[in-house]
């Protein structure tokens, strides 16, 4: 059976991603910053029928904290067939370019852009040993500059600015990761799910967690003449 690990999946869109992937017969390392929440999120899908998923503690933000997730894998698993870097904030609102303070700048990037590199950078070594390794990165259609260098009445402008950056970086790391490994095994991509009824926008989303997660699961498991280096949601989203 291939492995999956995804960040922040004791809730949202990573939590039904993990029961989507666990549905295709994956392995699932459902990961969870609070232990607490990972393990009723493991027990809540193990009650609906679901019993190949596993919980693992994994904070984005402490690379002791990967490391160990990292060394436990390792026990127990020969290759990691997909990594899903879904752990996101949404940080404190608003957050103008020109009044947000850096600190929650900072951490909205210590989460969304720099806990998805260093995550990646700890589990390349156990994805090479897989015979199609995928990354996906969890992105949002709030990153493309395109989007917002074109919008001129945008109601959401000055709330959002500092998670729009970080996706905005998350797609370039995705873009560099992806060079780094083109003409190789791997696909890379970034996934903006749609805006998606949540905790993370107070439930504002128009879009149900199944949908968002579709769209995740389809570039986890796209073959091997799937793209690399890209950014979808049902279509190609312009950077
Ligand atoms: N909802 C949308 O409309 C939307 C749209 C586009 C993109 N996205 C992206 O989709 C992803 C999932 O978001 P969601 O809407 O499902 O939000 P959510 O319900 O708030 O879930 C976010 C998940 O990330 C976890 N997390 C936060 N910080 C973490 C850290 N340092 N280490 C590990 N896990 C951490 C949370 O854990 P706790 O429970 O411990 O807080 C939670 O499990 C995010 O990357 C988000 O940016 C969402």
């Amino acid at each position: 059976m291939k492995n999956v690990l995804i960040t922040g999946a004791n809730k949202g869109i990573g939590f039904e991603t993990a029961r989507q992937m666990a549905q295709l017969g994956f392995v699932v390392h459902l990961g969870s910053r609070e232990k607490a929440r990972g393990i009723d999120a493991v027990r809540m899908l193990k009650e609906s029928g679901i019993f190949n998923v596993e919980l693992i503690e994994i904070d984005v933000t402490n690379i002791d904290s990967i490391k160990e997730a990292r060394q436990e894998l390792e026990t127990k698993i020969v290759a990691l067939d997909v990594l899903i870097n879904n752990a996101g904030i949404a940080g404190e609102q608003p957050q103008s370019m020109s009044k947000g303070t850096i600190e929650n700048l900072r951490r909205v990037f210590d989460t969304n852009f720099f806990g998805a590199v260093q995550t990646t950078q700890q589990f390349i070594d156990l994805l090479k040993k897989s015979d199609e390794p995928r990354i996906v990165n969890v992105s949002s259609g709030l990153g493309s500059l395109t989007a917002h260098s074109r919008t001129t009445d945008n109601p959401n402008m000055g709330m959002y600015d500092a998670y729009s950056c970080s996706k905005t970086a998350l797609n370039a790391f995705t873009v560099m990761l992806a060079g780094e490994f083109r003409g190789t095994k791997f696909k890379i991509n970034s996934i903006g799910p749609g805006y998606t009824e949540t905790d993370l926008n107070g439930h504002s989303g128009t879009q149900t967690v199944e949908e968002a997660a579709r769209r995740i699961v389809k570039y986890a498991t796209i073959g091997v003449d799937g793209p690399t280096g890209g950014f979808f949601k049902d279509d190609v989203i312009p950077w």
